[in-house]
């Protein structure tokens, strides 16, 4: 694990959108898995940019996103697919129907989540995966003792990961419970690992990854274990190191 730290969240983005674009340099046909949430948006920024002047093209690309909530459309506002639409896929020359998102209203959740599995492995595997992480150390929405083995599928979120995404949803709104994601097991197949983080809230949960035993309770840990892992953070991120 290659621990990056760096003044700002201006330059964390832009070191992770560094390795995107050298990435797609090398390979046009790449495999991204993707994230939502806050701390990615400026590197998603970086790489409109940089597709706009023509630096890059994603029009070879496939996506896989981590993760969706359960029983949203998606036309939902908080739906993932919503999001990486209007953060992300409709401002850059992806087609999108090689964008992926896992499908939290299926008919059948269960066959659903394998055949999403069954799609990464047929682009594939996925090149670079980009994560965030949760103040509790979760990866994709694989909470605290999520098994380190596991594939997509349905999880129910913790009350902390409620709490922290109630800002997004109006007073009132049922909220989802649940979600279907990337298990930590599909996680540790990428080839590469980005995991961004900044600001002081993410600060334990950076160093429980970094400096912590390998843990369920710390999902991120399971990083510790794979060969090829960049976490990039500012100086309040990093700021519990020791
Ligand atoms: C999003 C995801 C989550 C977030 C994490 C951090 O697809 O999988 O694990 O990365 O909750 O969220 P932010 O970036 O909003 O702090």
């Amino acid at each position: 694990m290659k621990v990056v730290i760096l003044d700002d969240a201006d330059a964390v983005a832009s070191y992770g959108a560094d390795i995107f674009r050298e990435q797609l340099q090398a390979k046009p046909a790449s495999v991204f898995g993707l994230a939502t949430g806050s701390t990615p948006l400026k590197l998603y920024r970086e790489l409109i940019e940089s597709n706009q002047q023509g630096d890059i093209s994603f029009s070879e690309v496939r996506s896989f996103n981590l993760d969706e909530y359960m029983d949203l459309p998606p036309e939902h506002p908080q739906s993932y697919r919503y999001f990486m639409d209007e953060e992300f896929f409709k401002h850059i020359d992806i087609d999108r129907s090689n964008t992926h998102v896992p499908p939290g209203n299926a008919d059948n959740p269960l066959t659903a989540c394998r055949e999403y599995e069954g799609a990464i492995a047929a682009a594939g595997g996925i090149d670079i995966q980009l994560l965030g992480i949760g103040r509790n150390g979760h990866i994709g929405f694989n909470e605290p003792t999520s098994c380190l083995a596991s594939r997509t599928r349905v999880k129910t979120l913790t009350e902390e990961t409620i709490a922290d995404n109630a800002r997004f949803f109006s007073e009132g709104e049922t909220q989802p419970q649940l979600s279907i994601t990337m298990g930590i097991g599909t996680i540790m197949e990428a080839r590469l690992v980005v995991l961004l983080a900044t600001g002081e809230s993410k600060a334990e949960a950076i160093k429980a990854m970094v400096e912590g035993p390998v843990s369920a309770w710390c999902p991120a840990s399971a990083l510790q274990m794979h060969p090829a892992t960049v976490v990039i953070v500012d100086e309040a991120a990093a700021s519990a190191l020791s």
